[in-house]
């Protein structure tokens, strides 16, 4: 399967999703679809809180749910904010993807089902946090 082909299939997936943002407080929806090792799509957005600390991100709820069904790697997730070009994760969302990711899960930031971006999980992310020695912090 080509990158494009791959792109437009997360893309669809994730525009399920538009319509079911949370986002009251900040009018902000963001949508997230996610692609497994096994090749399952799953697909998430934002679900807000009138408790503001307890928001929780596209990619946040794309993971839980995945991995809640089977613990797997993802291979290439992405995310969309009709309100910003090319949104990025969150730092906190980063780590999240980070721990079901190898260096070469792929990324995509959108602008239209015709404009995006990627970035691979090591260049998202260096330095992530781990409960093991890092070579590079010794
Ligand atoms: N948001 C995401 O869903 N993903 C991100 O990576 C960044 C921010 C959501 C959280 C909140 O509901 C809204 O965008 C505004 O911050």
């Amino acid at each position: 399967m080509t990158e494009k082909t791959l792109f437009l299939e997360l893309w669809h997936h994730a525009n399920l999703y538009i319509d079911k943002a949370y986002c009251p407080y900040s009018n902000f929806p963001v949508v997230c679809a996610l692609k497994t090792e096994s090749g399952k799509i799953v697909g998430s957005c934002n679900i807000e809180n009138s408790s503001y600390s307890l928001c929780l991100c596209a990619e946040t709820n794309a993971i839980m749910k995945a991995i809640s069904e089977k613990k797997e790697l993802i291979t290439d997730l992405l995310v969309y904010a009709p309100k910003l070009d090319y949104c990025p994760p969150c730092g906190a969302c980063r780590q999240r993807i980070a721990e079901f990711s190898d260096d070469n899960t792929v990324i995509y930031m959108c602008k239209s089902n015709q404009d995006y971006k990627t970035v691979k999980m090591k260049d998202l992310l260096p330095g992530q946090f781990s409960l093991q020695q890092d070579s590079t912090t010794t």
